[in-house]
């Protein structure tokens, strides 16, 4: 923990399902660190849930409002962990504010994994779709190596607690 004081805070990144908010939370009780879930600060923003609002101005109105929420967040938080969207690292703004002001964690876990998490899930437009695993799949191809590019450290999530992820991540920091 020694290594991290002075570090303004901690980002979670991954796909969706792969625990940022639960991990997140219990991360921040064990450092008594503040747990911030950006999704929760851009449906504050925006007035309405994320899924409303993909729905009524498409994705690229979306990933503005996002890059505002986490341009302001990694600029004003300190001693925080924040649950980051799946999707921010798509912008190369976003993953420069991470990388350089916040210490990265990458939750990594395979399409399959995920899947078995959201499958009961109706709260993710983008995985609103005829064949979810495919869907998975192409966001791990695509966003995987975006992950990686700004990881400070990388996790994987497949079997265990996330007591045991949380005492994992707390080792590395
Ligand atoms: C998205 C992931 C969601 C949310 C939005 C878009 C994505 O966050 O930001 O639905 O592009 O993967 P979670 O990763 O918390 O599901």
């Amino acid at each position: 923990i020694a290594s991290v004081v002075g570090e303004p805070t901690i980002a979670l990144v991954g796909l969706p399902g792969s625990g940022k908010s639960a991990i997140g939370r219990r991360l921040g009780q064990q450092l008594g660190w503040r747990f911030v879930d950006t999704d929760h600060c851009i449906e504050d923003r925006i007035g309405c849930t994320i899924r409303e609002f993909f729905e009524r101005e498409g994705e690229d109105a979306f990933r503005e409002v996002e890059e505002q929420v986490l341009a302001d967040l990694t600029s004003s938080l300190r001693q925080s962990v924040m649950a980051t969207g799946g999707g921010s690292v798509l912008r190369a703004s976003n993953r420069q504010h991470l990388r350089e002001r916040t210490h990265v964690v990458y939750l990594r876990s395979s399409p399959e994994e995920l899947l078995r998490r959201l499958r009961h899930d109706t709260k993710r437009p983008l995985l609103q779709v005829a064949d979810p695993l495919q869907r998975l799949k192409d966001l791990h191809a695509v966003r995987d190596p975006l992950y990686r590019e700004i990881a400070h450290t990388t996790v994987d999530t497949g079997r265990p607690s996330i007591a045991m992820l949380v005492s994992t991540i707390v080792q590395q920091l």
